[in-house]
């Protein structure tokens, strides 16, 4: 991955464990992060952290970031609502690589309590060195916007 900006990473209680996970993986590859919370397993609305996380997005769209909660669906639909962030959820090494390749995702999110850490990581590994392809995908990323 080609950007100095810390990677923005977020969670509910139920993506916690996962959270700290893989921040310790970026941290291993020796890329910059952002923790924007939760610090427990205390129970939250994964909507706060969610839109929090995205509206960094949407107002610095060269940043990147990860969202967990229990199984990710809350903080995608969360996130998507915000203009120009692009979420994906992704709990699998096929659409980590698809969301990148033809959607530009900005935000990867994964279900913390669907997947285990060792795919989590590929998962990001992926996710992270994909590039987008752009041409006709341009396009269509265009259209969400207006
Ligand atoms: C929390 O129990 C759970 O609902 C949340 O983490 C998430 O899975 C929602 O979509």
């Amino acid at each position: 991955m080609n950007n100095s900006k810390a990677i923005l990473i977020g969670s509910d209680h139920a993506g916690y464990a996962l959270k700290e996970f893989v921040k310790a993986y970026l941290t291993e590859l020796q890329l910059p992060v952002e923790d924007c919370g939760v610090n427990s397993e205390a129970s939250v609305d994964y909507s706060d952290i969610g839109l929090q996380v995205a509206q960094k997005i949407s107002d610095d769209t060269g940043r990147r970031g990860i969202l967990i909660c229990g199984t990710g669906i809350g903080m995608s639909i969360a996130a998507n609502r915000i203009k120009s962030v692009r979420a994906a959820l992704c709990n699998d090494l096929f659409s980590a690589a698809m969301s990148r390749r033809h959607n530009d995702a900005n935000l990867l999110v994964m279900g913390g309590r669907v997947i285990g850490t060792e795919l989590a990581k590929e998962i990001v590994r992926v996710w992270l060195d994909t590039a987008f392809e752009g041409g006709r995908h341009q396009r269509r990323i265009e259209k969400l916007d207006r």
